[in-house]
C-alpha cells in the first residue's frame, strides 16, 4: 500500500468536524436532476468454486432470507388513513415532547414568529423529508448489492447478496409508495448522502462497497428505523418499518460475517484505509440530519437555525443513538482499535464511542435465531 495517511481535511473536506459553515456549504444545487451518473471501474468475479455452504454462516443467511420474503403491495395494511397534521401532534404527546419549540429559547431566531401552523407544517415537512431520504438510502442499497453479487469472489456471499438485490427493490418500493400515497411530497436526495453514496459506489474495491453499504449506511439505518418505529403512532409506518428491520438486521449481519474474514487478512495500512472510510461516512451521515432542505423550504435560513439545534439535548441524543449499531459493528471488525486505534480517537470526537460495547449485529442476530424469534414481522 503506498497511500499517504489523509488528515481529517482530506478526508472530509474540513479540519473541524463540527464546522456548521463548511456542512452547510454543502448543498444540492440541482433538484431537478433526473438521473445521476457515477463512474467506477471494478472488477466483476466468476468464481468456479460452487461449494455451497462453505462459508456456512453465509449459507445459513442465505437459506433464511429465501424464506423470509414478503410482498411490499399486498403485505401492509394500505387501507390505513394517514393524517400528517394530527400525527405531528399526536407523536409530541406519546413521546412527552412538545411540537411547537415550547421550552427552546428561540429568540433572535426568525421561529420566534412562528405558531403552531408554521410547527404543524415543519412536522409535515420532516415527515416527507425523512421518508424520500430512506428512499433514496434504499436505492443506494439496491445497486450497492448489485455491485456486490458481481463483486464479491465467494459463491456463497454471491447467493446471499442476490437475495439482498430483492430485499432492497422492495425497500424501495414501499418507502415510494407510502410517500405518493400517504404523505405529501418527495425531496430530492441530500446532498451528504448522495456524497456518500458516490464515494462508496465509485471505489473500486468490494470491500469497500460492503462497508460503506452493510456496515455504515445499513447500521444507521437499522438505528433510524428503530428510532421512528418506536416514536411514531402512525401504525401503517410502525408495520412497514418492523417488516424492513426484519431485512436489514440480516443485511449488517452478512456485513459483519462476510469483512470479518476478509480483514483478518489486511495489513495495518490497508486497515487505516478502511477507517477513514468509515470516518468519512460517519461524518457525511451524520451531516445530513440537520435536514437542511427542511428549513430551506420553510423560508428559514438553515445557518441561522442550526447551531441552535446542535444544542437541543434531545436532538444529541438522536444524532449519536444513530451510531449504536455502527460502532461496535466496526469494534467487532477490528477497525477501533487498527492502526493505533485511529478509529477510536475519531469516534471520541465525534461522541459516539460509547456504543462501542453494545451487542454487534453479528451475535444480535444470532441471538434472535437461537431463540426461535421470528426474522419476520407478523
Ligand atoms: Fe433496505
Ligand atoms: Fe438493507
Amino acid at each position: 500500500m503506498t497511500q499517504e495517511m489523509r488528515s481529517t481535511e482530506e478526508i472530509i473536506g474540513r479540519a473541524d468536524i463540527n464546522d456548521l459553515e463548511a456542512i452547510m456549504a454543502v448543498y444540492n444545487t440541482d433538484v431537478d436532476e433526473e438521473r445521476h451518473v457515477v463512474h467506477s471501474d471494478y472488477d466483476t468475479v466468476f468464481t468456479w468454486d460452487y461449494d455451497k455452504g462453505s462459508r456456512p454462516k453465509l449459507d445459513k443467511l442465505y437459506e433464511k432470507a429465501k424464506k423470509a420474503q414478503w410482498n411490499a403491495q399486498t403485505d401492509l395494511p394500505w387501507e390505513t388513513p394517514v393524517d400528517q397534521e394530527a400525527l405531528v401532534i399526536a407523536n409530541a404527546v406519546a413521546n412527552g415532547a412538545t411540537f411547537n419549540g415550547e421550552g427552546m429559547d428561540l429568540s433572535g431566531t426568525p421561529l420566534v414568529t412562528w405558531g403552531d401552523k408554521e410547527w404543524i407544517e415543519f412536522g409535515v415537512q420532516s415527515q416527507n423529508w425523512t421518508l424520500s431520504q430512506f428512499m433514496h438510502g434504499e436505492q443506494g442499497a439496491l445497486v450497492c448489492t448489485a455491485k456486490i453479487v458481481e463483486s464479491v469472489p465467494w459463491i456463497d456471499a454471491k447467493y446471499y447478496a442476490s437475495t439482498q438485490v430483492m430485499d432492497e427493490a422492495r425497500h424501495v418500493e414501499v418507502f415510494n409508495k407510502y410517500l405518493d400515497e400517504k404523505l405529501s411530497g418527495h425531496y430530492p436526495i441530500n446532498s451528504h448522502l448522495r456524497l456518500l453514496l458516490d464515494d462508496i459506489i465509485a471505489d473500486s474495491r468490494w470491500d469497500m462497497t460492503y462497508l460503506g453499504m452493510q456496515i455504515m449506511v445499513e447500521g444507521l439505518a437499522l438505528a433510524a428505523f428503530g428510532f421512528l418505529h418506536q416514536m411514531t403512532t402512525e401504525p401503517l409506518l410502525k408495520q412497514l418499518l418492523r417488516y424492513v428491520m426484519s431485512d436489514e438486521s440480516r443485511h449488517v449481519a452478512f456485513g459483519v460475517l462476510s469483512l470479518q474474514e476478509y480483514y483478518s487478512g489486511l495489513s495495518a495500512a490497508e486497515l487505516r484505509e478502511r477507517q477513514e472510510f468509515a470516518f468519512e461516512a460517519a461524518v457525511r451521515m451524520r451531516d445530513r440530519f440537520l435536514q437542511q432542505e427542511v428549513w430551506d423550504r420553510m423560508g428559514v435560513d438553515p445557518r441561522v437555525i442550526a447551531p441552535l439545534l446542535l444544542q437541543v439535548p434531545e436532538r444529541q441524543m438522536f444524532q449519536s443513538m444513530l451510531f449504536s449499531k455502527i460502532v461496535p459493528n466496526c469494534k467487532k471488525l477490528g477497525l477501533l482499535d487498527a492502526a493505533d486505534g485511529w478509529l477510536r480517537t475519531k469516534f471520541t470526537e465525534l461522541g459516539v464511542i460509547a456504543f462501542e460495547d453494545l451487542t454487534d449485529t453479528g451475535e444480535e442476530y444470532d441471538t434472535l435465531q437461537a431463540t426461535g424469534e421470528a426474522a419476520v414481522a407478523s
